[in-house]
């Protein structure tokens, strides 16, 4: 018997780093796990992963930017498997950072598109299915730079804070109707695609030394929280951004 037995959970980012890793965790708690992300052969992977493991998998190619795939996402997710019960919506995206004067328009649009944006369009189509079925609980990702911020980061920082936002209006939103929704803020993550990208090297050692428990966390750090959120032991939380690193924000 596990927490999540017979539930459907649909999972943006899946292709790598912190969503495989959910991917993975939901399946371990007994969900069937719809895998979503732009990245194919990844995502395809990914669900493969899954299903070695002894989960059951499927992976949709989605970018969460686009209403009618993520859309498509949820339908198929109920199509394949009955249902949708929960959801983490955490495709996202880190353009390297520049000054504000120095930011291209094409960038900041791409970077609200995909990480404020992409986890609307999630919440509206998910809140739609799952206010017609009884609720589910939905986790967001925002990050560390949702809490507080950083030179360079006005985009990202200002979707990251968005997500958070996000978050407790559509708690409120659906309080009395059965889903929960609450965010993530992770700190530096290691082993993710964003991390390992080469660029990011000296940005991540940096955030290691400013981390009051000197060092970076593991996407199971991330995931577990997710799917602790996701079942009935969290059942009277809703509305939270829980920062899961290692004290950063404590500071
Ligand atoms: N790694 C960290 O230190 C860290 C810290 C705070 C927050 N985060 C957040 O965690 C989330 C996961 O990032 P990660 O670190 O695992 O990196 P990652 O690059 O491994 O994962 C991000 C995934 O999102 C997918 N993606 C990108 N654009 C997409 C789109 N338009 N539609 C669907 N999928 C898309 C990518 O293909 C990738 O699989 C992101 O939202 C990121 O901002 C990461």
């Amino acid at each position: 018997m596990h927490d999540l037995d017979g539930q459907v959970a649909l999972v943006t980012g899946a292709a790598t780093g912190i969503g495989r890793q959910a991917a993975l965790s939901f399946a371990a708690a007994g969900a069937h796990v719809v895998l979503a992300d732009v990245a194919k052969t990844a995502g395809e992977e990914a669900a493969h992963a899954v299903e070695a493991a002894g989960g059951r998998a499927i992976f949709v190619a989605t970018d969460v930017s686009r209403d009618a795939d993520v859309a498509h996402a949820v339908t198929l997710a109920v199509k394949s498997f009955g249902g949708l019960h929960c959801a983490f919506n955490n495709a996202g995206i880190a353009p390297r950072g520049a000054p504000v004067a120095e930011m291209s328009e094409e960038d900041w649009d791409r970077t609200i598109g995909v990480n404020l944006k992409g986890v609307w369009l999630c919440l509206k189509h998910e809140c739609a299915h799952m206010l017609a079925h009884g609720g589910g609980a939905i986790v967001n990702t925002s990050s560390i730079m949702g809490v507080v911020s950083g030179p360079g980061l006005a985009a990202y920082s200002a979707s990251k804070t968005g997500v958070v936002g996000l978050t407790r209006a559509v708690a409120l939103d659906y309080a009395r109707a059965g889903i929960r929704v609450n965010a993530v803020c992770p700190g530096g993550i290691a082993h993710t695609g964003i991390t390992d990208r080469p660029d990011n090297q000296k940005d991540m050692e940096q955030l290691m030394q400013a981390t009051p428990m000197g060092r970076l966390g593991e996407p199971h750090d991330i995931a577990s929280a997710v799917v602790w959120l996701c079942s009935p032991q969290a059942g009277f939380i809703t509305g939270q951004a829980l920062s899961i690193d290692g004290g950063f924000t404590t500071w």
